[in-house]
């Protein structure tokens, strides 16, 4: 295991490149188990959750074909040849209950281990089964696996979502691409994400009116075909950097990367007084730290403010002048970042799903673990900083979602390194 150390203090300055976006490439992966012919995608990103979902859609029969430069992915599932999605696979990562809807859709039948729990909240299920079940799906829950068959396929329904769920969307798309019949869905997620899957599944022959807005109607149809599709940017990957240019008091460049799906986000930068320059396919970002302010910022479904740049934007947030309220409404414990940004010096406390922070002229170095990917963010974020040494322990939740992101910070001068772990911290 390895574990990451920074030396603090330096502004960061130059480009960087922004991937393929992780939380699209993954359900387009798994659109492919609705077609017999191969889905080309690009521009996705080398990580550790790419290359789980990977593995599952092998063991489902998919033979996928990875270019020389990493970023191409060519996926074909000629035929399934299982159905079940094994507990040791899915426990790695939650999206991999993205293959249920297209399983049961193309198959009739699925069985795939329920995610159980993770560091940031219950994130149940429910959502996903019971629209399955409005399309005629019959489930079983047996032995912590979710067991759903629908012999004559899926019939069109009419479902609607009493919260916005990203995953849900997406998994009732993409069983409703195939299904019997017209399927209305609202109160859909608008996430980006789920916008790319729409438009990859159109691209597939799928029929979808009402892309990008909160009612999807989808008209099943026989079969799906192949096609070739470019992975969206990553714009939490972006949203991240843009922090890191902010927090030492640098000027960086984000190119491949779509400032209108961070407009909330660049507004609350803004409103913290860094500058932000949107371009065509680029955002460029400068802060004077003696200008820094606090502001106060909810997370939302989109177009709000993200859940998943809440922790890097408190961890910006530890050193502006005066205090700002941050409140968590997506995940139930989405705060496991503040003891340790505490322990770097910032002062935060946490009243029920808002965290108070009061600003601080310096964060201090110090040895952190994180226990999820966008927390483990903040204390890189905070690393950059602080002042002296801080080593991330952990390393692995930030390899689920950031490529090659000590190249990427040190390209614009950060002090960073990758180095193995001891092995008591590792445990
Ligand atoms: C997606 O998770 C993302 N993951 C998350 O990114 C992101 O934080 C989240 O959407 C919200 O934007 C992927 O796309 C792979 P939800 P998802 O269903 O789909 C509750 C990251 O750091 N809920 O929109 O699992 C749920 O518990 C990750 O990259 C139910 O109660 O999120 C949560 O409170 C973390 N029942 C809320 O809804 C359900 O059946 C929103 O979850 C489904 C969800």
């Amino acid at each position: 295991m390895d574990k990451i150390i920074i030396q603090g203090g330096v502004p960061l300055k130059g480009e960087i490149t922004i991937s393929g976006a992780k939380n699209a490439a993954l359900p387009l992966m798994a659109a492919t188990l609705l077609t017999d012919a191969p889905l080309t995608l690009k521009n996705v990103p080398n990580l550790v959750d790419i290359r789980t979902l990977a593995s599952l859609l092998e063991q489902h029969g998919t033979n996928i074909v990875r270019n020389i430069s990493g970023q191409e992915l060519i996926l074909t599932t000629s035929s399934i040849t299982s159905t079940t999605a094994p507990y040791e696979l899915v426990r790695k990562m939650r999206a991999s209950v993205l293959v249920l809807g297209a399983l049961l859709a193309r198959c009739g039948e699925a069985i795939v281990s329920l995610p159980g729990g993770c560091a940031i909240g219950t994130r149940p299920v429910d959502l996903h089964l019971k629209g399955l079940e409005t399309m005629g799906a019959v489930i079983e829950l047996e032995n912590g696996y979710i067991n759903a068959r629908a012999p004559n396929g899926l019939q069109g329904a009419v479902i609607h979502f009493p919260y916005v769920s990203v995953g849900a969307t997406e998994n009732l798309l993409m069983a409703a691409t195939l299904a019997n019949g017209e399927t209305t869905l609202t109160n859909a997620a608008k996430e980006p994400e789920v916008v790319d899957l729409a438009q990859c599944l159109k691209a597939m022959g799928a029929n979808i009116e009402g892309i990008g807005t909160d009612r999807l109607v989808i008209q099943g149809v026989k079969s799906l075909q192949g096609a070739t599709y470019s992975v969206l940017p990553d714009r939490i990957e972006a949203g991240t950097y843009m922090i890191a240019a902010a927090i030492t008091g640098g000027d960086v460049l984000l190119k491949n990367c779509n400032s209108k799906q961070l407009e909330t986000f660049i507004d609350a930068l803004r409103k913290a007084n860094v500058q932000v320059e949107e371009g065509d396919n680029s955002i460029r970002v400068a802060c004077d730290l003696n200008l820094l302010k606090g502001v106060d910022v909810m997370t939302e479904p989109y177009p709000s403010f993200p859940t998943d740049l809440q922790a890097q934007l408190m961890a910006l947030m530890t050193l502006a002048s005066g205090a700002s309220m941050i409140t968590e409404t997506i995940f139930e414990n989405r705060f496991m970042h503040v003891p340790e940004l505490c322990r770097m010096g910032a002062n935060v406390t946490i009243h029920k799903s808002s965290a108070l922070v009061r600003g601080t002229r310096q964060l201090i170095g110090a040895p952190v673990m994180a226990t999820d990917l966008r927390a483990s963010s903040s204390l890189v974020l905070a690393g950059l900083a602080a002042k002296g040494e801080t080593t991330i322990h952990r390393v692995y939740h930030l390899d689920r979602g950031y490529e090659q992101l000590e190249q990427k910070l040190s390209n614009c001068g950060a002090i960073i390194r990758r180095a193995k772990e001891d092995e008591e911290l590792a445990a």
